[in-house]
């Protein structure tokens, strides 16, 4: 399957820390047919588990084990930079900061529906989706490696949260939704379990 590397993203827009955070909330309504810029998206995404400049990553993890992946559900007024991104399901893959593509059909109704069909979800031209692969800290934590998870999602998606209204984008936080339902429809691998959807848009 193939790859899509993620372009230099800009963050040269002073804001207070305290404005960001009042602006910060749960977006129920998407423009539809307004995309995400690509260079948005990559921001986002290095702001959700990216790595430092200087090797390390930008939230913390317990015994740096970095048990999750983040995967991003695209329509087809998705992203835009220049040419559309091809609809589909893509996995970021940090190190590269590149997206490989996993699907090629917009899932996003699917989603929604697994959601418990909370079909506001679907208007929104994204979502990333938080998984965890848990046997990556259990093996050191034990059952205690499953909360750190749950907590190192909570950081992942405070980020997710603020890079998106820093560039003036909303987002939302699902994580209500049936697990069997919603791995049925990502199809990813059976130990990748979804935590959180976050649909990520134009208010
Ligand atoms: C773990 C978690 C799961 C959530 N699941 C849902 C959900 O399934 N559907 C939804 O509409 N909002 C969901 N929310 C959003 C909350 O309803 C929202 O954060 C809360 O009402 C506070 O509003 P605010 O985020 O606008 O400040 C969830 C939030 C968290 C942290």
């Amino acid at each position: 399957m193939e790859t899509i590397k993620l372009p230099e993203y800009e963050d040269n827009k002073p804001i207070y820390f305290k404005e960001l955070l009042n602006k910060r909330h749960t977006v129920r309504s998407y423009q539809k047919n307004r995309p995400l810029n690509l260079r948005d998206l990559s921001y986002i995404l290095w702001t959700a588990y990216g790595f430092r400049k200087d090797g390390g990553r930008v939230v913390p993890s317990a015994g740096g084990l970095y048990p999750l992946d983040i995967y991003i559900a695209c329509g087809q007024i998705g992203v835009k930079e220049g040419e559309n991104m091809p609809t589909g399901l893509y996995h970021y893959l940090p190190d590269r900061h590149q997206l490989k593509t996993i699907k090629t059909n917009d899932i996003r109704r699917d989603i929604a529906r697994a959601s418990l069909s909370q079909m506001w979800m679907a208007e929104a031209p994204c979502m990333i989706i938080i998984t965890a692969e848990y046997e990556r800290i259990t093996f050191k934590y034990r059952e205690r490696g499953i909360r750190y998870a749950f907590m190192e999602a909570g950081n992942v998606s405070q980020n997710i949260f603020l890079s998106s209204f820093n560039k003036g984008l909303g987002c939302g936080i699902v994580g209500a939704f049936d697990d069997y339902a919603l791995k049925a429809v990502l199809g990813i691998k059976k130990s990748h379990e979804p935590l959180l959807v976050m649909p990520v848009g134009y208010k």
